[in-house]
């Protein structure tokens, strides 16, 4: 196996409703991981998966509410999906439907292995069910013990014939794989949280529904008056996706998977029930689950069902696909909870692109051309601009931020440390008057700029794969257009 691999994922969306600026963030930070490891590591050594959980009771709920087969309704919340991962350029190199066919057989496959080898097994279950969240709660998660904080709906008792996984067999081993880091949680906080919740002991849990309760599911092959329950269908797709238990040749390359990423709403499960059911197969644990923060907009609380959702296409058609990238993931640390408004984003659309690189550009071409200059493209990388970072110090910090997921750091060390001081010196040295007296030191100075936003662009690239794109090809072709079109506030 490559030691310079990359396999990063997101959390397989539920279909109940439209994409969200929720995973619009997941989706974007996996995008950028992806982008930023293939230019490091060559585009085959990097598997980016994502894809849509199309199963369960609550998808059965609302496609029956509107007359519709499932499948027919999920078809057409995945085109929603999709859509907008193409206008965000979400680069993925594999998007998995759970209502796939050969996902289907996987599951099937495993529940069978599973029950063979007397890890899931007949019994009964008892349990508090919350539809909205499609997972099972305790009671101190509930509000009156009944009610699921989250949906503001009360929970359905359980009570019936399900079969187990023996998720409590696992409990010493997953301890110590998350306490040594084996299986690294991130942050440490939520390390700290998943293994207390690990400590006051893990009960097994049910993997399956009676089929006359959720039909729209996966039937268990061994017993065909029940269905698979959510969760344990969703996992595989992080297998299922490279072709798993088919075809093993991405498997080999790419597992264990390198980076998880989730927010805290289901970093329980992924901790325990998806890191168990791989000790169960004999597969080795994921290397990395990492919790981003949450979003609240406008400082409420976000979610399908309050309805105050941000639509990503009216975000991306306002701003564009790489200012929505940009203003999400420069607003707050990765793995911290922040708000996110549409002024937000015009803020920083504004001060940071517009006014900040995107001048940066046009002014510089703009004196380019005025002064009839030709710069030449360097490779050496000493930078002679006061405070700002030389390329070498830029690389090693984006590369130290990339492997923490800082991605607000390396925003904003790019844009503290090259582009103000970029602007700066364009400022100090005044190009305008050099070309009255020193037409050889006003050469030097534009190709120093010049040479720079070279680097800018490679710094952000990551981020904003459309504007680098058009930025490379105005330097290379001394055209300068805006790229961030100044964008007035609606009164
Ligand atoms: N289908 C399950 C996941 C199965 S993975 C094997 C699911 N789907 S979901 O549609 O509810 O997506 C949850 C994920 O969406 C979160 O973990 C996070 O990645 C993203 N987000 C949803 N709302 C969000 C916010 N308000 N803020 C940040 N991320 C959010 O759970």
């Amino acid at each position: 196996m490559s030691k310079n691999k990359f396999y990063v994922t997101t959390p397989i969306y539920y279909v109940n409703a439209e994409p969200h600026i929720g995973h619009v963030y997941t989706s974007t930070a996996a995008d950028v991981l992806a982008r930023y490891y293939r230019i490091q590591y060559g585009k085959e050594n990097v598997f980016f998966m994502t894809g849509t959980d199309e199963h369960g009771a609550k998808i059965q709920e609302i496609a029956e509410a509107k007359s519709m087969k499932p499948k027919e309704f999920t078809d057409e919340i995945v085109a929603g999906f999709k859509g907008v991962w193409k206008s965000l350029d979400i680069s993925y190199d594999n998007f998995l439907r759970t209502t796939d066919k050969d996902h289907i057989e996987a599951v099937k496959w495993v529940t069978q292995t599973l029950y063979d080898n007397g890890d899931i097994y007949k019994g009964s279950y008892q349990a508090l069910y919350c539809v909205g969240c499609e997972q099972y709660k305790t009671i101190s998660e509930l509000i009156d013990g009944k009610i699921c904080p989250d949906h503001n709906r009360l929970c359905e008792v359980h009570e019936e014939e399900a079969y187990l996984f023996a998720l409590s067999k696992y409990q010493k081993q997953l301890e110590k794989l998350i306490s040594s880091d084996e299986i690294l949680i991130s942050p440490v906080a939520r390390k700290n949280e998943v293994l207390s919740f690990i400590r006051g002991g893990l009960e097994d849990v049910a993997v399956s529904r009676k089929k006359e309760k959720v039909s729209w599911g996966i039937d268990l092959p061994f017993d065909e008056t029940q269905t698979t329950y959510v969760w344990v269908d969703a996992f595989l797709n992080y297998l299922t996706g490279l072709g798993w238990p088919k075809e093993q040749k991405l498997v080999d390359k790419f597992w264990p998977v390198d980076v998880q990423l989730m927010a805290k709403d289901i970093v329980r499960v992924h901790s325990t029930i998806w890191q168990a059911m791989l000790l169960a197969l004999n597969l080795p644990t994921s290397k990395q689950l990492f919790v981003h923060g949450y979003f609240t907009v406008d400082g409420k609380k976000m979610s399908k069902s309050l309805g105050n959702v941000l639509r990503p296409n009216e975000l991306i058609e306002k701003f564009g696909a790489d200012a929505v990238r940009y203003s999400i993931l420069r607003e707050f640390p990765f793995g911290s909870d922040g708000d996110i408004s549409e002024v937000k984003i015009l803020d920083r659309y504004n001060y940071e692109l517009a006014n900040g690189v995107g001048n940066l550009v046009q002014r510089a071409l703009s004196m380019i051309n005025k002064y009839s200059l030709k710069p030449t493209k360097k490779t050496t990388d000493v930078c002679e601009i006061d405070e700002c970072y030389e390329d070498v110090k830029m690389r090693e910090s984006i590369s130290r931020n990339m492997e923490e997921l800082h991605f607000e750091a390396i925003l904003t060390d790019v844009w503290q440390n090259v582009i103000r001081p970029t602007n700066q010196y364009l400022e100090e040295k005044k190009p305008w008057e050099l070309a009255k007296f020193d037409l050889v030191e006003l050469a030097r100075v534009m190709e120093i700029v010049y040479n720079e936003l070279f680097l800018i662009a490679n710094y952000l690239e990551p981020f904003m794969p459309e504007t680098v794109e058009k930025m490379r090809f105005q330097l290379e072709n001394l055209k300068p257009e805006p790229l961030f079109p100044r964008i007035e506030k609606e009164q």
